[in-house]
């Protein structure tokens, strides 16, 4: 494929909101989405981190995004945003759930769901049940949820993996699941708006391997920070920078011959390059497991995006 951020189309009178926009692939998401004149909410959970993040998206593109307060590791503070946006705007054409923690220790969500899977996958369900009737308000919206090449690694999901493991517990198995989710929820949204006969359009990403802080901010969180300086050494050595990790983002949220449903990634070995639609594992494309996913996910966080869209 030859696509480039040359052709993102005009995105002038369409309003974005862009999750975990404070750094890597987020940022450059927004940055870009701007640049074509997209109006862009950036909703992240450091006030201070927004308003440094915001600047450099104006000085960079030459428009001012719109900070929201968003701590997805905590559900009130996820249904404050969500209302606040809907009290102040009138439709939203994109959302883009970006953010994510990667391989943290063993931590809990104010709500007490393992972090990871409460953060990548629970926080995003109900941010995006709770945003649906503005997004149906748009002529034509769609949700871009981010995963990972991780989301291979593991075969299963449970509704014991919201929780603390009765047995140990592994971060890369922990992050696995919470990228499986993302995807098994990328379709199962698909299925369940074009059942209801919306105007929204749910589509997936992952960005290969991009250089971020995603790497960094596990081993940090557990006080080993040689183990950060690592990282940071191998990303510069193997990895894409994180304009070129954003471009699948950005190509699942602004293309407009996409399909409904289709996942993309960096064409070369899923590792690094221009967009191209990829293919998740079998499990992810489980419609009998994304079912049962939904309904663990509704429980877990009290948000029911189907009854909202029926609504
Ligand atoms: N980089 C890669 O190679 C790679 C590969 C596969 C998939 N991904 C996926 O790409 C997405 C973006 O990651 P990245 O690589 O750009 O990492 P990053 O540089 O660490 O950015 C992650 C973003 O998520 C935000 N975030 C984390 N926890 C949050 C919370 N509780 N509430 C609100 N925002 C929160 C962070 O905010 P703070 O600034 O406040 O920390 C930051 O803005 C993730 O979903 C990740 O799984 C990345």
């Amino acid at each position: 494929m030859t696509w480039s951020t040359a052709d993102i189309p005009d995105l002038t009178g369409r309003r974005a909101l862009v999750t975990g926009a404070t750094s890597g692939l987020g940022y450059e998401t927004a940055l870009e989405l701007l640049r074509h004149g997209a109006e862009v909410l950036i909703a992240a959970r450091n006030p201070e981190k927004a308003a440094r993040s915001a600047a450099d998206l104006k000085q960079a593109s030459g428009r001012e995004p719109i900070v929201v307060e968003l701590d997805l590791a905590d559900l009130t503070s996820v249904e404050k945003a969500a209302d606040q946006v809907a009290k102040t705007y009138d439709k939203l054409d994109l959302l883009v759930n970006n953010a994510g923690v990667m391989a943290t220790p063993y931590r809990q969500t104010a709500d007490g769901f393992e972090l990871q899977i409460g953060t990548n996958h629970l926080g995003h369900f109900a941010l995006t049940g709770r945003l649906l009737p503005l997004l149906l308000k748009a002529p034509s919206s769609r949700v871009v949820t981010v995963s990972s090449f991780m989301h291979k690694t593991v075969r299963a999901i449970h509704e014991a993996d919201f929780r603390r493991p009765e047995q140990g517990y592994s971060k890369w198995v922990a992050y696995g699941k919470s990228k499986l989710a993302n995807v098994l929820f990328m379709l199962e949204l698909d299925r369940r708006v074009r059942a209801a006969g919306t105007n929204l359009l749910s589509a997936g990403a992952h960005p290969g391997y991009a250089s971020t802080h995603l790497q960094t901010h596990g081993p940090k969180l557990a006080g080993r920070s040689f183990e950060a300086r690592i990282w940071t050494g191998i990303n510069k050595l193997v990895a894409q920078p994180a304009a070129a990790g954003a471009w699948p983002s950005l190509y699942a949220a602004t293309n407009p011959d996409l399909r409904p449903g289709s996942y993309v990634g960096p064409g070369f070995l899923e590792y690094r390059g221009k967009p191209a639609i990829v293919l998740p594992t079998r499990t992810a494309q489980d419609p009998a497991l994304a079912e049962r996913l939904w309904t663990w996910s509704v429980e877990a966080t009290g948000v029911d995006p189907v009854l909202t869209v029926l609504r």
